[in-house]
């Protein structure tokens, strides 16, 4: 079928003859220097922008999280930004590993105002742009490149001629040639070095180069392509820092930056959770635990993930995806039957210590603070491992093969009529219900065993409603003789098929757990009990056997029609 679009509107990115590409075998080794936008770009980009509150709110997260570079905000066109800068500097709320960072556009009005802003701060980067792309330079500022030259030299040189009259802040300079990934690089190449020229940076003071892909317009190949002709090519590379600012147009905002650090840039900005400008800016924590899933200390402290998710939604008004990279509430969650069998197994395998390595999840949950119950959640996909684990997990239950199958068969079918997940107490209502002897139902009081001649014989107490009775048998082993016993009582066949238990760890309400297949006139039935000792948890749960089967005769009959 013809697709409606008229592709021929748009025209491809024009590519970058390069020969000599070295980013492919780059690696990324360390963290880069990280400096959060939230405040600004994120800001910006905000349907209601944050009020003061929020922004003290992010503003604590950020420091909390361990970002040492942060930008403020946009102090020369926004009174709330300046106040807020002014409440960072007069309420000391900076720590003396922290440096603020306002942007300002190239203008000597808005540099001064900028510069008012941060009196009195102890550090400061004072970040200064032009937008520098044909489309820009055409059709917004009528300027050839020369303009655009001249407009970020003079805006250089204001820069620096303002941070003069405050001695007592150390300054620091950034700039960004606004749209770079939109420009010709040799253009943008040319104009970063005309502001290098004026703020003669050197290798004890450092310059910022910041390179945004403003609108994202081609693939992260061709960024890498551009930061590496940069770096390659740049005057003074040892005397700036390169930073990159991506925006997530294409969906690739942290692909271009991995590959952009590959290609030699040392400084990435970016928001949590990616909140920015249209599609967004990168997004830090997904950067940062890209780098950590890779045995690298991404240098922040991402451990309390739902505490970031809290903090950022809030200040956003904007609810986080659950699949969000890394910190969505379903990214360590499996459905599947299949992927809960293999992470089970992995799980029970994994050595305190030992490197990761567990199927479908990439790192620890427990990592960012979330625990195992949420790896595996179960509903209508869910087979007989999900089930098994949660039982495990919450209730201490090791269900043999032969019960996780049955388990897990009637709690999908619970699963497929509501139509919805079935929660760990859910499940354990229904194997209470199913196979646990219920109040009013067959329950041992005591028993007595005596060993004769190879037998066992046994005498038991079983209440029943108000009632007891006695039951007396003999048999190979203690289970025959209870159920023979039994059998000889209710006047019906009973036969054990499948048996197992075990001991329950200290602190539940009993110490043994039994679990048992019974047929009884033939027809299965599977029992669980807990008790105090293994022999009484096996016969309570025989007596569940018998309880379902009585039950079910007794629906049979109250179901059957009346004969005339
Ligand atoms: O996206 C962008 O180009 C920016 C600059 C001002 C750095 O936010
Ligand atoms: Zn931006």
């Amino acid at each position: 079928m013809m697709s409606k679009f008229n592709h021929q509107k748009y025209r491809p990115h024009p590519a970058i003859k390069k020969q000599d590409r070295r980013w492919p075998s780059g690696q990324i080794t360390q963290a880069p220097i990280w400096c959060a936008v939230d405040l600004r770009d994120g800001n910006q980009a905000l349907i209601e922008p944050m009020s003061v509150h929020q922004k003290q709110r992010m503003w604590a997260l950020l420091v909390k999280l361990g970002f040492k570079e942060i930008e403020i905000g946009f102090p020369s066109a926004s009174q709330e930004d300046f106040d807020f800068c002014r409440w960072l500097i007069e309420e000391n709320q900076i720590p003396d590993d922290v440096t603020i960072q306002v942007l300002v556009q190239a203008r000597d009005e808005l540099i001064e105002r900028s510069y008012e802003a941060l009196k009195g701060a102890p550090r400061a980067i004072v970040h200064v742009y032009n937008s520098t792309s044909p489309v820009q330079r055409e059709k917004v500022f009528g300027l050839d490149k020369s303009g655009i030259i001249e407009i970020a030299r003079k805006g250089a040189l204001k820069v620096k001629s303002e941070a003069a009259r405050y001695p007592e802040t150390a300054f620091r300079f950034q700039y960004s040639p606004e749209s770079f990934s939109s420009t010709e690089t040799d253009f943008a190449i040319e104009v970063c070095n005309a502001v290098i020229d004026v703020w003669q940076p050197d290798q004890d003071n450092k310059c910022i180069i910041n390179l945004p892909a403003t609108v994202e317009c081609a693939g992260p190949n061709v960024f890498a392509d551009q930061v590496e002709t940069f770096c390659d090519q740049v005057n003074r590379r040892d005397a700036i820092i390169v930073s990159l600012h991506t925006h997530n147009d294409r969906g690739c905002a942290i692909a271009a930056a991995e590959l952009g650090l590959m290609a030699g840039a040392d400084r990435i900005e970016g928001t949590l959770m990616g909140n920015g400008e249209r599609t967004g800016n990168m997004d830090n924590v997904t950067l940062a635990m890209n780098l950590y899933s890779q045995g690298i200390d991404p240098q922040l402290d991402l451990s309390n993930a739902d505490e970031i998710v809290r903090i950022v939604s809030e200040c956003t008004q904007i609810q986080t995806h659950p699949r969000h990279p890394w910190l969505g509430e379903l990214v360590y969650t499996a459905f599947s039957g299949s992927h809960q069998d293999a992470i089970r197994k992995c799980l029970s395998q994994q050595q305190d210590g030992a490197i990761w390595d567990v199927a479908y999840l990439p790192i620890d949950p427990k990592d960012l603070g979330r625990d195992y119950q949420s790896v595996i959640r179960v509903n209508s996909q869910s087979g007989k491992g999900g089930v098994a684990y949660i039982l495990e997990q919450d209730y201490g239950l090791q269900l043999p093969r032969w019960l996780q199958i049955e388990a897990s068969r009637m709690v999908q079918e619970h699963a497929e009529s509501t139509k919805s997940e079935v929660s760990s107490q859910e499940i354990w209502r229904l194997i209470n219900e199913t196979f646990m002897s219920r109040d009013g139902g067959l329950r041992l009081n005591s028993y007595h065993l005596d060993k004769n001649a190879g037998h066992e014989h046994i005498t038991a107490r079983i209440q029943t409603g108000p009632e007891d009775f006695e039951i007396r048998g003999s048999g190979e082993g203690t289970l025959a003789a209870f159920c023979r016993a039994l059998a000889e009582h209710v006047g019906k066949t009973i036969e054990i098929t499948h048996y197992d238990q075990h001991a329950l760890a200290e602190g539940s309400d009993a110490s043994a757990v039994a679990y048992v297949q019974v047929k009884v006139d033939g027809v299965r039935y599977c029992g669980i009990a807990k008790d105090g000792d293994v022999l009484s948890a096996n016969f309570n749960a025989i007596l569940s056997c018998l309880a379902q089967a009585q039950s079910q005769a007794s629906n049979r009959t109250e179901a059957a029609p009346s004969v005339a």
